[in-house]
């Protein structure tokens, strides 16, 4: 059982770790020199997201050299026993960074025992800085934040995204995406899962489904959501799982209805893969 001063301290110094990224990410805003593949079209990494990496883990492990370590561009360090594990994406939303569009975040999450119990996420362009941990609430720039009312799909404006593998499985969310689109105010393709659920978080959507994710991606997030009285879940509404990368994540009253409404989707065979 960790108290409430350790998981204080825990959020401190995930925010310390966020905002030393968020700083590199500035610096390199505009001035890319190196941007490449890593596997898959689209898969972008850049000097930016290694160098923000870099920032993140000296102040981590400056703090706490013991815990395990879940890092996007490093993997994974520290003992497989650790209860205590840190899932860091250095810059969430590359491919928008890339291109300047200006939505992206320095993602800072802990797992204590598999479970999201802290998050920083700090959004380099606009400086915002969104901080939670278990029992503690959610904040904006310090101050509190809570999930939208919205209380129906008609009425809703949800976010989404499309994992890299998306021209090689026909799971690649186009059919979810165009039934949503008609069942709501509008679908939004973010382009950064951190500040996609930072959003939602904040009240200014209603709603968030993905699949294809990976823990960097979700942990800080997960807790902002569900500390800002958001409901995080499976697709199926089953208890939420970090590793199985989907996640449905709503302002609570809107989760049996997305949770419904993804259920019945078919796939669009015209964009199956070849
Ligand atoms: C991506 C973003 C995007 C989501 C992708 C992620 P990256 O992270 O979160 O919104 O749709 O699935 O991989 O590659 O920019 O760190
Ligand atoms: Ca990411
Ligand atoms: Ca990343």
């Amino acid at each position: 059982m960790v108290s409430s001063a350790e998981l204080q301290r825990f959020l401190d110094i995930a925010t310390e770790a966020a905002l030393a990224g968020g700083a590199v990410l500035q610096q390199y805003w505009g001035k890319l020199s190196d941007i490449q593949e890593k596997g898959r079209p689209g898969d972008l990494v850049t000097e930016a997201d290694k160098a923000s990496e870099a920032a993140v883990l000296t102040v981590i492990q400056r703090h706490f050299s013991d815990h395990a370590i879940l890092a996007e561009e490093s993997g994974r360090a520290g003992s497989a026993d650790q209860p205590l594990l840190w899932a860091i994406d250095p810059l969430d939303g590359t491919t928008n960074y890339a291109h300047q569009y200006p939505a992206c975040a320095v993602s800072v999450g802990l797992l204590i025992d598999g479970i999201p119990s802290v998050g920083a996420i700090f959004d380099p362009v606009h400086n915002d800085l969104y901080r939670a941990a278990k029992g503690l609430g959610a904040t904006r720039n310090r101050r509190p934040i809570q999930v939208s009312s919205t209380a129906t799909l008609s009425d809703s404006l949800l976010v989404t995204g499309f994992a890299y593998d998306r021209r090689e499985t026909i799971d690649n969310n186009y059919a979810e995406f165009c039934h949503l689109t008609h069942l709501t105010q509008g679908v939004r393709r973010g382009g950064s899962a951190a500040i996609d659920l930072a959003h939602v978080a904040s009240g200014r959507l209603d709603g968030y489904w993905e699949r294809g994710l990976s823990p960097w991606d979700l942990a800080a997030g997960v807790v902002l959501v569900e500390e800002a009285g958001g409901c995080v879940s499976a697709y199926d509404e089953g208890p939420f799982e970090i590793e199985s990368g989907r996640i449905l994540a709503t302002n609570g009253h809107l989760q049996t209805a997305l949770s419904q409404a993804l259920a019945g989707v078919k796939p669009l065979e015209r964009f199956a893969p070849a």
